[in-house]
């Protein structure tokens, strides 16, 4: 980031006509930005941007987003080349230590993360105190959490190598903790993680494989799968990781801060939203219904949109929905599924796309639209696709938290308000209140 005297952004109290000159800064790409730390000094003001549409809440070097042009890269690489050449484990490798890595580094790299899949024994009775048909996402939220409980040994938070150990526990734990949810969750039993097997291979046998009969690793499944973990590693400064960011930045230990990510990533406007996919095909149910339910989304006055469409930040396409919906098409012909809601999805999106109000809002088929297809001819059960996204996203979250608590700087975050509540009013005693 650059900082010149130069660059600077003056603004004017048209009433009092008085003036503060600001410090513009200026990032790799992207808009500059307006260093607005020091303007309630210099003017008694704060600002006001409730939902941060137009507030950049830190510095980062993991990934930019161009919005209009359809661009993700992580550390300058394009999404499109990671997912098409790399693997999960090197886009993890890159995130956390800003490089893709070598053979040695990866090797390396592959070793660390695979000898801490197994979980504490302990945490398999953790399990059992949840109800079977408790949500996935509510027994993710309770197990990561937990797993401060277990791993003492690496929560010194201003120990780098303890650091490194979480984020190691965290990439290497959490397929494993989501594979032990669908598990418990359809009443088989626990499948221990296999080190012959890569993060993909494993993690689909864990929610998969059962002990009574051999595992057998279908690669297009695994391609599928590594793919769906890139595409979901990382997204810059979103609902869950400004959430894994806030909470990390009171110093609290990072098992509990990938914990908040995971609540905050469950809600149907962020990760929650593949799973609302699924349920929304199920409503519109047949395609000659899609019309009505297009004008539903229209209506300002129902709450109902097309989830898996628009995004906060992407206004022309989404770069990780054009592979996703690669995938899919290569995902259900290997399985040989001919899926009606793929149809019916496919036949949503070219009515919504040729629909003006669509268009000129630049609501287009976002991520979620697709990975809900997948997942779903993979065998997962609707609830577990969030956890799905929170598998993906851990490695992102566990970066950005890394990133953070490197900042020499670093501050609690804490934002100010607009106080709209009553004026200060004398006290009543119960007696004479109304
Ligand atoms: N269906 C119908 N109308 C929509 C939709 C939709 N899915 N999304 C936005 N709009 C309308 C919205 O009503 C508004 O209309 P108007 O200008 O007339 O008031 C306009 O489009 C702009 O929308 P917005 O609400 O200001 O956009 P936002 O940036 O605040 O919201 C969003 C982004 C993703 C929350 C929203 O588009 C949405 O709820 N989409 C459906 C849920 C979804 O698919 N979420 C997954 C996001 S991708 C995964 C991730 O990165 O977490």
């Amino acid at each position: 980031m650059t900082e010149t005297p130069e660059q600077t952004f003056t603004l004017t109290n048209d009433q009092t006509g008085e003036s503060c000159k600001l410090p513009l800064v200026e990032g790799t790409y992207g808009p500059h930005c307006i260093d607005i730390r020091k303007l309630y000094a210099q003017t008694g003001h704060f600002t006001l941007d409730p939902s941060f549409t137009a507030t950049g809440s830190c510095k980062s070097r993991l990934t930019y987003i161009d919005g209009d042009k359809g661009i993700l890269m992580h550390r300058g690489y394009d999404i499109k080349d990671l997912a098409a050449e790399s693997t999960f484990m090197e886009v993890c490798h890159l995130l956390l230590y800003g490089d893709l890595p070598n053979r040695s580094q990866l090797d390396k790299f592959i070793h660390d993360i695979t000898y801490h899949t197994m979980v504490h024994d302990q945490i398999n009775y953790f399990y059992r105190g949840f109800r079977r048909d408790a949500h996935p996402m509510a027994i993710m939220c309770g197990v990561v959490g937990a797993m401060s409980a277990f791993y003492h040994d690496s929560l010194d938070i201003y120990d780098p190598r303890q650091r490194e150990i979480s984020a190691h526990r965290l990439i290497a734990k959490i397929p494993t903790l989501a594979a032990m949810t669908l598990k418990y969750s359809i009443g088989q039993p626990f499948m221990y993680p296999r080190n012959d097997l890569t993060y993909p291979e494993n993690f689909l046998y864990m929610c998969f494989g059962v002990p009574a009969e051999p595992y057998n690793v279908n690669p297009i499944l695994t391609k599928a799968m590594d793919r769906i973990l890139i595409l979901h590693a990382d997204h810059e400064q979103n609902a869950s990781t400004s959430t894994v960011r806030l909470a990390g930045s009171s110093q609290a230990n990072p098992f509990a801060c990938i914990a908040s990510g995971i609540a905050s990533l469950w809600g149907p406007s962020h990760g929650g939203a593949n799973q609302a996919v699924l349920e929304m095909l199920d409503q519109i149910g047949h395609k000659d219904n899609i019309p009505q339910f297009i004008e539903k989304a229209k209506d300002k006055e129902d709450p109902f949109k097309l989830m898996g469409f628009g995004h906060r930040v992407y206004k022309n396409f989404d770069p990780r929905a054009e592979v996703m919906r690669e995938s899919c098409h290569e995902v259900l012909e290997d399985l040989g599924i001919d899926d009606p809601k793929l149809e019916l999805a496919m036949e949503l999106e070219r009515i919504a796309l040729e629909d003006p109000y669509f268009a000129e809002r630049k609501l287009f088929p976002n991520v979620d639209f697709y990975s809900g297809i997948i997942l779903k001819a993979m065998g997962f059960p609707v609830s577990m696709f969030t956890v799905l996204f929170a598998v993906s996203r851990t490695v992102g979250w566990i970066s950005q938290w890394k990133e953070m608590m490197e900042e020499p700087t670093l501050k609690i975050g804490r934002p100010r308000q607009l106080y709209t509540g009553p004026a200060e009013r004398d006290y009543v005693p119960i007696e004479k209140r109304g």
